[in-house]
């Protein structure tokens, strides 16, 4: 998958390059990263990328003949990828819109800046929009470097173990289980004993069981909009009895 990055802060994405997974992705290939300078594609001789907005109104907006060079460049070098602007107006970025990116060759990430880009732009040379959440960012690079990340977790053996991606929360539609490592017992708090057990069965019960029980404390919209397992409702029903038992119990002393 190839990345291309317009901006007006290029040395920004050197910042992904320092260590971890999308460093180790660059490095085998499975990834490239090109952030290209958008300034460079000024039409004036002094660089100029931004004016005042029609109309009137506070702040500047960005001009649209070197974000259109910029974006002519990376599509004539790139001809298959698919055209994203960053804006907090963009359809929400979550996990499965994260699992439909790596189908594409190629990304080309627009960064605004500013008050805006000119609408122009938006209109014709930008495939769709992508906000990172319900905040206003002072520009589209961060939120171009956590799709870069999301999306290159997913790009097959990006991880090392393919097992990771898909036991990841969100993967599963429900949030990832507690996970535990040595020492067996840490300030008094000890590993859940099934953990130590071996039986595989058991451990993956357990997990499943711990996952629904968080989702649900933690986010129980997550549990509406997908399908359960089968064992899913019979655990789910336990739960319920529990509760109702408690609570009778609690009321009637009341
Ligand atoms: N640019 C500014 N805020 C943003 C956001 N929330 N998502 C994507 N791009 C942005």
């Amino acid at each position: 998958m190839d990345f291309t990055v317009l901006t007006l802060f290029p040395e920004m994405f050197s910042a992904l390059l320092v260590g971890g997974i999308i460093k180790r992705a660059v490095e085998s290939r499975r990834i490239s990263i090109e952030a290209i300078d958008i300034r460079d594609f000024a039409t004036d001789r002094h660089g100029i990328v931004d004016d005042r907005p029609y109309g009137g109104g506070c702040g500047m907006v960005m001009k649209p003949e070197p974000l259109a060079g910029a974006i002519r460049h990376a599509k004539k070098r790139h001809p298959e990828a698919y055209t994203l602007m960053l804006t907090p107006q963009g359809r929400l970025f979550d996990q499965a819109l994260a699992r439909e990116l790596p189908g594409y060759a190629g990304l080309i990430l627009i960064c605004g800046r500013y008050e805006g880009v000119d609408e122009r732009i938006s209109q014709d040379l930008v495939d769709g929009e992508l906000s990172i959440g319900d905040y206003v960012l002072t520009g589209g690079e961060l939120a171009a470097m956590v799709v870069i990340d999301a999306v290159t977790r997913l790009i097959p053996g990006a991880l090392g173990g393919e097992q990771s991606a898909e036991e990841d929360s969100f993967s599963t539609g429900l949030l990832e289980y507690p996970q535990y490592t040595r020492p067996r017992s840490f300030e008094g708090v000890h590993v859940p004993d099934v953990l130590l057990s071996g039986d595989h069965g058991a451990i993956s019960r357990w997990r499943r069981q711990a996952s629904l029980i968080r989702t649900l404390l933690k986010r129980p919209d997550l549990l509406l909009g997908q399908p359960l397992r089968p064992g899913d409702m019979e655990f789910l029903e336990k739960l319920r009895q529990h509760i109702e038992t408690i609570i009778e119990k609690h009321s009637t002393a009341s």
